[in-house]
């Protein structure tokens, strides 16, 4: 997700730093930034010398004070409330009082991540859809003491990149996730039963409700981990057990089979 950001941020003309632990993920990053413009370039809706002036925007570091001069951040690590909280606290630290914090999270409180910092009024949640470049929608979540200031300056940002802006309150999983995974965990809970094959039940989807995807597939291309995030988040935010993740969904994520990303989920890749 956060190449994606950064590749679209680049290619609507800001300066980008691309910041992750290690040296190998940036180059991953890199690559896949490359294979998606390179794509636009052979279908000819992006010239050559402008994929080279996109991926010249993009600075990549394992430095986090190397964010120190950013006016927003967008975080996009691990989807673990404990990981993206030290981040907050960094962040927070290092950025100018002006910057702006966004968080790309699919489900976890932006109120709780805006209260690891000192500047909860700046700190907001941008959901960026997958594949980045591709989808339109960026879901702008306020947290409880996120400042009209701050939404007024996403939503206008979020324009500039060619996204469209939908605003939505803080709470578990927000819109898109509260509506989403429920259905992908349901569809893994009629394979554990034994319902239907993964054929049957994507096609069904697929055909039947003219969904592009199925929603086993669409759980691998998400990952497995990912998906299970989300599950427990609203599962403990509702306190409600038609929430409980599968143990099938467990199981996968327990086996390091999470998807696309591991070459293996409900499918193989
Ligand atoms: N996968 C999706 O379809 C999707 C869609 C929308 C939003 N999201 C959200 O985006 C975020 C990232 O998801 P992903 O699927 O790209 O996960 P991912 O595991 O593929 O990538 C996370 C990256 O964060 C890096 N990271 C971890 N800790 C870090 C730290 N302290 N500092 C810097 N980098 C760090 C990891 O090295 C890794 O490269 C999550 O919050 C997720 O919920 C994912």
């Amino acid at each position: 997700m956060g190449n994606g950001i950064a590749q679209v941020a680049a290619r609507s003309g800001f300066d980008v730093v691309m910041c992750d632990v290690s040296a190998e993920f940036l180059a991953r990053g890199m690559k896949a930034i490359d294979k998606s413009l390179q794509r636009d370039v052979d279908k000819e809706r992006l010239a050559a010398d402008e994929k080279n002036a996109i991926t010249g925007r993009i600075k990549t570091t394992t430095e986090m004070a190397e964010l120190a001069s950013a006016v927003i951040v967008v975080e996009a690590v691990t989807e673990d409330l404990n990981v993206k909280q030290k981040v907050f606290q960094s962040l927070d630290s290092i950025t100018a009082p002006a910057a702006i914090l966004a968080s790309n999270t699919s489900s976890i409180s932006i109120t709780r991540l805006g209260s690891a910092t000192g500047r909860a009024d700046k700190v907001i949640g941008m959901h960026f859809m997958n594949p980045v470049p591709v989808m339109k929608l960026v879901e702008i979540i306020r947290g409880a003491a996120t400042s009209d200031d701050t939404y007024a300056k996403v939503h206008a940002l979020t324009e500039k990149l060619g996204k469209i802006p939908l605003e939505c309150q803080d709470s578990p999983g927000f819109i898109s996730n509260r509506v989403l995974m429920p259905m992908i965990n349901e569809a893994i809970f009629a394979l554990y039963e034994g319902v239907a094959s993964r054929e049957s039940i994507d096609g069904i989807m697929k055909l039947g409700m003219n969904h592009p995807m199925g929603p086993l597939t669409l759980a691998d291309f998400i990952g497995l981990d990912v998906c299970l995030a989300i599950m427990n988040v609203l599962h403990e935010g509702f306190g409600d057990s038609k929430y409980r993740p599968c143990p099938l969904l467990k199981r996968y994520v327990d086996a390091g089979w999470l998807g696309r990303k591991s070459g293996r989920g409900f499918y193989e890749y």
